[in-house]
C-alpha cells in the first residue's frame, strides 16, 4: 500500500506545503490537505476551475491528486474554544467540521503515514520584539508553535508506526534576523525545541518519527505579508555557499526524504534547507 499524507497549510500553489505535497505525490503518496477556514472557499474553488494545474504537474507528466481537503484552523483545539464572533464568520459557519479534522480523517480513510505543518501566523510579525503586545506574542505561539503539539497530539492516534511528521522554521529561531518580529522568532525556537521532545515522546510511545526542516526564504504568500522577504532573498543569493535561487521543490524533495524509509534513523533534528546560508559566519 502506499503512504497516505496529510499536509495542513495549504492555500495556494505558491508555499512550501504545496511543494512538499507534489515531492509526497511524486513518490506515491495519496494526499490530503488541511486548509485554513477563511481561505478553503478560495482554495477549492481554484482547484476546481483548474488555475493550479500547471502547478498539479509531476515529474512523470502526471497531474498530483489531491484526495481530499478539510478546513482546519490551528489555533482551536475544540469548538468550545472557538470565539462567538467567529463561530458565526460567514466564513466559518459554512465549514463543517473544522475543529475535529483529525476525527474526519479517522472516519474517512482509517490512518495516515506522514504528518506535515506547513503554517505560521504572527499578527504582530512586521513589530520588532521590543513593541510586540503580549496577545501578538502569544498568537504568534499557538498559531506557529502548540498549532505543531495539537497536531501531532490529534493524529498520532491514528498514525502509522513507522510514521513519520514534519514541520518547517526559520534560522531567526537561533540567529538575529531583524523584521522577522511580533514572537515570531521565539515561536519558531519553541517549534525546533518542540521537535525534540515530541521525538521522545512520540518515537517512545508510538515509533513516529518527528523533524523539522529550516527552509531558506521562498516568496510564498505569508513571506510576502512579512514584507522583507525579496530582501532575505537577495542576501541568500549574495551570501550563501550555492548562489542560485532556492526552489520550493528543493524543500519538497527534502521533506519527502525526511517521511521515507530512508530517513529511518532520523528524528529529532533540524534538518537546513537554505543553500547552506546557516553556514556563513559572514558575508562575502
Ligand atoms: P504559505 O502562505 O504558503 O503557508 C502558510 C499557511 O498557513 C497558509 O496556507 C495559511 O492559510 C496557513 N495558516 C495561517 N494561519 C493558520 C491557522 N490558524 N490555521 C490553519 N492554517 C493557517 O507560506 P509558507 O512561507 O510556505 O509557510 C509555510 C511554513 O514555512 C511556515 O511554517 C513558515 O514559517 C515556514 N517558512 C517559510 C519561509 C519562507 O521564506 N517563506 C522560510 C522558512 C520557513
Amino acid at each position: 500500500r502506499g503512504k497516505r499524507a496529510f499536509i495542513a497549510g495549504i492555500a495556494d500553489d505558491n508555499g512550501y506545503g504545496w511543494a512538499i505535497a507534489k515531492s509526497l505525490a511524486a513518490a506515491g503518496a495519496e494526499i490530503l490537505i488541511g486548509t485554513w477556514v477563511p481561505a478553503l472557499n478560495i482554495f477549492e474553488t481554484s482547484l476546481k476551475r483548474g488555475k493550479f494545474d500547471e502547478s498539479r504537474v509531476l515529474p512523470d507528466g502526471s497531474l498530483m491528486n489531491i484526495t481530499k481537503v478539510y478546513a482546519l484552523d490551528a489555533v482551536y483545539d475544540s469548538l468550545e474554544d472557538v470565539p462567538e464572533d467567529v463561530k458565526t464568520n460567514k466564513r466559518y459557519a459554512g465549514a463543517s467540521n473544522w475543529t475535529e479534522v483529525a476525527e474526519s480523517v479517522r472516519n474517512d480513510f482509517g490512518s495516515i503515514d506522514i504528518l506535515v505543518h506547513s503554517l505560521a501566523n504572527g499578527p504582530e510579525v512586521s513589530k520588532p520584539l521590543l513593541e510586540t503586545s503580549r496577545n501578538g506574542y502569544l498568537a504568534a505561539m499557538s498559531a506557529s508553535s502548540y498549532s505543531f503539539v495539537s497536531l501531532l497530539k490529534h493524529f498520532v492516534p491514528i498514525m502509522n508506526p513507522g510514521g513519520a511528521s514534519i514541520s518547517l522554521t526559520y534560522i531567526a529561531s537561533e540567529r538575529i534576523i531583524p523584521g522577522y518580529g511580533g514572537g515570531m522568532s521565539s515561536a519558531k525556537s519553541a517549534l525546533e525545541s518542540d521537535t525534540r521532545v515530541l521525538a521522545f515522546e512520540a518515537g517512545r510511545r508510538h515509533k513516529i518519527r518527528v523533524n523539522t526542516i529550516s527552509a531558506g526564504p521562498l516568496g510564498s504568500r505569508a513571506a510576502k505579508a512579512i514584507g522583507f522577504i525579496d530582501m532575505m532573498i537577495d542576501y541568500s543569493l549574495a551570501n550563501a555557499p550555492l548562489q542560485k535561487e532556492l526552489l520550493a521543490e528543493e524543500v519538497g524533495n527534502a521533506a519527502a526524504f525526511l517521511a521515507s524509509p530512508l530517513a529511518s534513523a532520523i528524528t529529532g533534528t533540524v534538518l537546513y534547507v537554505d543553500n547552506g546560508l546557516h553556514a556563513m559566519g559572514v558575508g562575502v
